[in-house]
């Protein structure tokens, strides 16, 4: 039901968090299990009452995405109620990269040591949130395959059922690891855009009833665990937010909610109002916002995609026209690079940082030396760069092996030149 924009929300354990709002029409709502605007089918995002959050409360917190639960909306206790406790993944100090593409100061965030391995864990932690709130006792998505994995995981710990849908043909890392929590994971003769469909279909069906689908009926809460990457980048910069940042795009969640965490940041006097800029990165198999940017539409066209980088592979994103706006508005752009770039860059950023990142990651890195390359991007800029999986996910995609076979001899190994 639409409440009046001032009306406060009697539902207390969402934190900070006061109603749902329209990101189109600005029309409010209760904190339900609702994503759309019923006047304009907008999305719906949390809209809070921060009050006062200091930096020393956020740094006494916990050494996970709890820390900044007072941005958040989830429940004051949070830290102690079963969850996977992701965040606080290292920023690193990448200045052999750096070197090679010769930035001044380059970071990169590597979420890749999450629980389950990935950024996906942060979303699914606040909507397993949600789901107890509500009732729910099955947890759901919609997947490329990541997030069925954070929600197997999840919904183990946590003591929901599970039951994940991911296109067929995923990488086999994902598939096991999203299976091994023992939950269903249903794999659909089709591609994500297919799968995400079905999924609509099923929360407006008697068969999903009591299913909370962490990126349907509750993304609004999903979404707001992508901030929580946002704050760790500033906090961990001392406080200070990145002047360029490369982010990953599959439905663009991720990067408009990191744009609402810096703006929330600078809002609450956490950090310097300084300008920043984002940069969007793509597969060029699967780049319908970036054509978008490149012809200079504000409507996306969707893409049947064909890519290494499944973890994206979202032909129909939809935050896409966020994205564009957001790109615009902060003088970044969006682009893309082909799957052998991708490839390439996984392998630039594991010999010089030690990173193994998943085909995302190469895609972003991949992109960040392409605007280098291209020079439109500042290279005296602090830059930080995100590696969202682990390349232990994507193997397939990395030709790598030993070196050489030899006998356990001084002789053989010194024969064989390797001395
Ligand atoms: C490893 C990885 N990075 C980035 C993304 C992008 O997420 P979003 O849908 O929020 O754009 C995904 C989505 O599945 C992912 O698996
Ligand atoms: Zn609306």
């Amino acid at each position: 039901m639409a409440i009046a924009a001032t009306e406060p929300t009697s539902v207390r354990s969402f934190g900070p968090g006061t109603a749902l709002s329209c990101r189109e029409c600005g029309q409010r709502y209760e904190l339900t299990p609702k994503f759309a605007c019923e006047f304009c089918f907008g999305p719906l995002e949390v809209a809070y009452d921060f009050g006062t959050v200091t930096r020393e409360e956020i740094e006494s917190g916990p050494n996970n995405i709890w820390r900044y639960r007072s941005l958040l909306p989830v429940p004051t206790n949070v830290a102690e109620l079963p969850n996977m406790n992701p965040g606080l993944t290292p920023l690193v100090r990448a200045d052999r990269l750096a070197a090679e593409l010769g930035f001044d100061s380059l970071h990169v965030k590597d979420d890749s040591g999450n629980p389950t391995h990935s950024f996906k864990d942060r979303v699914v932690a606040i909507a397993v949130e949600a789901a107890r709130t509500f009732g729910f006792t099955t947890l759901s998505c919609s997947s490329t395959g990541n997030l069925a994995g954070a929600v197997g995981a999840a919904a183990a710990r946590a003591g929901f059922e599970s039951c994940v849908f991911i296109p067929a043909g995923l990488e086999e890392a994902k598939v096991v690891m999203a299976a091994v929590y023992g939950g269903k994971v249903v794999a659909i003769d089709g591609n994500y855009d297919d799968v995400n469909r079905f999924c609509s279909e099923l929360i407006g069906d008697p068969v999903g009833e009591g299913w909370g689908f962490v990126n349907v009926n509750l993304r609004p809460y999903y979404g707001e665990g992508s901030k929580t990457l946002a704050y760790e980048i500033a906090e961990q910069l001392g406080w200070r937010l990145p002047e360029q940042i490369v982010i990953p795009i599959a439905s663009g969640s991720q990067l408009t909610k990191i744009d609402k965490g810096f703006q929330e940041l600078i809002k609450l006097g956490l950090v310097e109002d300084r300008p920043y800029k984002i940069f969007g990165a793509q597969a060029t198999g699967c780049s319908p916002v970036a054509k978008a940017w490149e012809e200079g539409h504000d409507v996306i066209q969707p893409v049947k995609p064909d890519t290494i980088a499944k973890s994206l592979a979202i032909g129909n994103p939809a935050d896409g026209p966020y994205v564009l706006d957001i790109a615009k508005r902060t003088g970044g752009s969006v682009e893309h690079v082909g799957d052998d770039e991708v490839v390439d860059a996984i392998r630039l950023l594991a010999r010089t940082e030690g990173v193994f990142a998943e085909t995302a990651g190469g895609v972003t890195t991949g992109v960040l030396r392409k605007l280098v390359r291209e020079g439109r991007i500042d290279t005296k800029a602090e830059t930080v760069v995100l590696n969202t999986g682990d390349g232990l996910k994507t193997l397939n995609a990395v030709d790598a092996g030993v070196t050489a076979t030899v006998k356990p001899t001084l002789a053989a190994f010194t024969a064989a030149g390797l001395a």
